[in-house]
């Protein structure tokens, strides 16, 4: 009986062995699969970049940059939510010399490694950032639409603050509301949570920041998401080509829902520097 056994079982052995393999390699190189609505953003704007107004938007802070923080663009710069990693490399082409990128998604970060060799990817949470890079690490740090989607707001902005020198210089630009209100829900379904701008310069002067200038760029906000729509219209039949239409379909109804407040004046934007105390 024990005889009997013990041949099967070695009979079995090799199939159990290369099942034992298959399932292995699979696990560990199985894809994260990648946000599509994202990529149908990457194709729309003609970047990797998932903020509003794209190259505009990074051309506008950083002319303001080069005019009044030179210093801060020559040591370590971070990209915190860089997501797929476009902001960091236009940076890098723009002649920046050390560019960080640092996202919680996995999969944006593989994209973005894969991409963009010059910057240094990192997948780490905003909110563990002093686990990964040293004290007073960074002298410039930046947020493109990103601080709406952490709910804890000073423990990122800590978390920031731990990692700059002082001096450094904080970029914020993102989603602004009056008060809070109500979430509502991004591209990846998750809630958003704009700046409040009743809130904001005190949770920045608590987590270590002083607020140098705070410019209300709604009206910004407003046109670029018009001509975001506008260009998805245009080219819904191409994208159809490439994308599932479920997928095209929530890109536009995210952009149409937050134009949508744009206007009502229920949702903003916003472009803050600060500078680490
Ligand atoms: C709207 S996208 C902006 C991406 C990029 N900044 C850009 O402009 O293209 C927001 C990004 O923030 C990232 N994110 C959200 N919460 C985060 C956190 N706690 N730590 C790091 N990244 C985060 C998301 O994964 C996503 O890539």
């Amino acid at each position: 009986m024990r005889v009997n056994f013990m041949r099967k079982f070695l009979y079995s052995l090799p199939f159990l062995l290369i099942g034992g393999w298959v399932l292995f390699t699979s696990l560990r190189t199985a894809p994260v699969k990648l946000n599509q609505a994202r990529l149908i953003l990457s194709e729309l704007r003609g970047g990797d970049f998932t903020h509003a107004g794209d190259k505009e938007a990074i051309d506008m802070v950083l002319a303001k940059l080069k005019q009044d923080f030179p210093e801060a663009l020559k040591g370590n710069c971070l990209d915190v939510g860089c997501g797929f990693g476009g902001t960091a490399d236009y940076l890098m082409k723009q002649g920046f010399k050390h560019v960080w990128g640092v996202d919680v998604d996995k999969s944006a970060i593989d994209y973005a490694e894969s991409k963009y060799k010059k910057v240094k990817f990192l997948n780490v949470d905003a909110l563990s950032l002093s686990s990964q890079f040293d004290k007073d690490f960074f002298s410039f740090v930046y947020l493109f639409n990103v601080l709406y989607a952490i709910e804890d707001k000073v423990a990122a902005l800590e978390q920031l603050a731990k990692v700059s020198a002082q001096g450094a210089i904080l970029m914020i630009f993102d989603y602004s509301v009056a008060d809070s209100s109500e979430p509502m829900l991004d591209l990846a379904g998750k809630p958003m949570r704009p700046i409040c701008m009743k809130k904001i310069k005190q949770q920045l002067q608590e987590s270590g920041w002083e607020v140098l200038e705070m410019n209300d760029i709604s009206k910004n906000f407003t046109v670029w998401y018009e001509h975001l729509i506008k260009k998805l219209e245009e080219k819904n039949q191409s994208l159809k080509g490439h994308f599932l239409e479920e997928d095209i379909a929530k890109v536009s109804s995210t952009y149409v829902h937050i134009l949508h407040h744009l206007r009502r004046k229920t949702l903003g934007g916003v472009l803050i520097y600060a500078k680490r105390i």
